[in-house]
């Protein structure tokens, strides 16, 4: 593939009309760019997904990826849990990113270990996981369906198991724009213009729809976690280990 195609340019050009952000063949083709762009600190989180796998993947459990866009986060995890008996579960509800998760997930992951499939998370039952992980997804869904999906995702953890959930934070009022300026120059710094981080904050508005870290941190608890640990955070990006 051309360095043009994986290059995100998805928002650099004037739009008369900015429409919402969807994950179709123009976000899926140049993804992993976009995210390494845009979140700060993606591939600290995704590299140490690693590492809390290899303490928290049991033999005989399951793993699952939920919103596991082009299978960063499986692959990271494979790499260091080569347990035979462990199987991995891709979620995500768009065919544009899980095509191309599978082309890049099933030449690595065995098949015999490994169920991809396309669903909305909400639809998915959850068993015998020792790690669910969830990367920058609950802020996608609707906030209505979001406690009886952790609740889900809870009650499929084994004992001891474990939810990494990365997210975006909303910011109090007072921190709101000292937050939002240090995303932009990270932005700016990574080469988007300003036309190209304006228009995508638009298409973002109404289908990204941000939690502040007490209502994360309530809503783990409110299920039965009984740890809830904030292990990351750069600028308004965090990630929560939650421990069943
Ligand atoms: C920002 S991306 C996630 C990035 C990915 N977890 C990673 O670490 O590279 C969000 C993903 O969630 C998927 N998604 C959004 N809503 C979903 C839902 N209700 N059920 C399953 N997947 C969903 C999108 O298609 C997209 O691939």
């Amino acid at each position: 593939m051309s360095p043009m195609k994986t290059t995100d340019q998805v928002y650099s050009v004037k739009q008369r009309h900015v429409i919402d952000f969807a994950f179709d063949e123009n976000v899926a083709s140049v993804f992993p760019d976009m995210i390494r762009r845009s979140v700060p600190g993606y591939d600290t989180i995704i590299s140490m997904l690693g590492v809390l796998s290899a303490r928290y993947v049991i033999e005989n459990s399951n793993v699952y990826d939920i919103g596991c866009s082009l299978g960063a986060s499986l692959l990271s995890i494979y790499s260091q849990v080569q347990v035979p008996s462990v199987h991995y579960i891709g979620v995500d509800n768009s065919s544009e990113m899980l095509n191309r998760c599978k082309d890049a997930v099933e030449k690595v992951i065995p098949l015999d270990q490994l169920s991809l499939i396309e669903r909305s998370a909400e639809d998915i039952k959850f068993s015998n996981s020792s790690l669910t992980v969830m990367n920058f997804t609950l802020q996608f869904m609707r906030p209505e369906v979001r406690l009886d999906l952790v609740r889900t995702i809870y009650k499929g953890l084994l004992p001891g198991g474990v939810f990494v959930l990365s997210e975006k934070l909303a910011q109090e009022e007072s921190d709101h724009e000292t937050m939002t300026t240090l995303h932009h120059q990270f932005k700016s710094l990574n080469g988007y213009s300003d036309l190209e981080i304006s228009q995508k904050r638009t298409a973002l508005e109404n289908v990204m729809l941000l939690d502040k870290r007490e209502q994360h941190i309530d809503r783990l608890k409110s299920v039965g976690f009984k740890q809830v640990l904030p292990w990351f955070q750069c600028f308004n990006f965090t990630s929560f280990i939650a421990v069943k």
